[in-house]
């Protein structure tokens, strides 16, 4: 595993945990805790033994680390990178058809427990790729093939469900501030999040840009205009995709 970031910390020991001997890189500033060996040089790494190389470093920083590893890799070992948006032609250029791409769906934060096999990994190219998906799922039904172009697509979707939606809170944060913070709308959100699970979007809208209520649309944006222009423009925005589309 190359990089002891979110992904690379999570997954090295997720496969560990599986059974999978496993060894990380990282940078010698950076802690790692681990029963399974750690390396902060490139050039104490065993690259004999080694069978595979997970990339979990920077999307602008696989191809990089993938050309620096290509010199010492054994010729059979596959390469793997972990990104929504970075194809898999990055790494087909330098190992031809040794390598591929694990795509979990999930957001990671360094530190914090994952829930493996609560969400999909996509996985392209060389079919070892699929395997690991697998070993870190423990079920094969939430692993699926995807291409680069669908996963740059589906990492979009991800972008608006999960990045978006973090920043969203973080506006109506601002907005209520300081008397209430964001874990106001908790019991909100989770109502939100919960019908989902049942129904389309496009059904269950509600609000004042799905209802008509001009009135109060422009009494809020009237409000942030005063108060939080850069929310104002946010909020019209996307009052009038909910006009156009619901
Ligand atoms: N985080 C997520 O939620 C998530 C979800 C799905 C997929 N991914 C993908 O997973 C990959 C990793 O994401 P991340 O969030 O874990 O990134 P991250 O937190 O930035 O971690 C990457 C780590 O790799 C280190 N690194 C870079 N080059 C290295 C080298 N040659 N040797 C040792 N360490 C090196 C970086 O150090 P420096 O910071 O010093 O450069 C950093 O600590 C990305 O391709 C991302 O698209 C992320």
């Amino acid at each position: 595993m190359v990089g002891a970031g979110g992904v690379g910390r999570a997954v090295a020991h997720r496969l560990h945990e599986r059974g999978i001997e496993v060894g990380l890189l990282h940078h010698p500033h950076q802690r790692v805790e681990a029963a399974f060996p750690c390396w902060s040089e490139m050039e104490s790494i065993p690259f004999a033994e080694v069978e595979g190389a997970f990339l979990c470093v920077k999307d602008s920083q696989i191809r990089s680390v993938a050309e620096r590893l290509s010199s010492y890799l054994p010729s059979e070992a596959v390469v793997i990178h972990t990104a929504g948006s970075v194809p898999l032609s990055v790494l087909s250029g330098i190992f031809g058809e040794r390598c591929g791409v694990v795509y979990p769906l999930q957001s990671f934060i360094q530190g914090q427990a994952v829930e493996w096999g609560s969400f999909p990994i996509f996985w392209e190219g060389h079919p070892q790729a699929r395997l690991w998906a697998v070993a870190l799922a423990q079920r094969e039904e939430s692993v699926y093939e995807a291409s680069s172009e669908a996963r740059l697509r589906l990492h979009i979707g991800a972008v608006f469900t999960a990045n978006f939606l973090n920043a969203l809170f973080q506006m109506a944060h601002t907005v209520v501030g300081p008397e209430w913070d964001w874990r106001i709308y908790l019991p909100l959100a989770r109502t939100i999040i919960s019908r989902l699970h049942e129904n389309s979007p496009l059904l269950l809208q509600t609000g004042p840009a799905r209802r008509g209520d001009v009135a109060t649309v422009a009494k809020h944006l009237a409000y942030l205009a005063h108060r939080h222009p850069d929310l104002g423009e946010i909020y019209q925005k996307v009052s009038a995709y909910i006009q156009q589309h619901f």
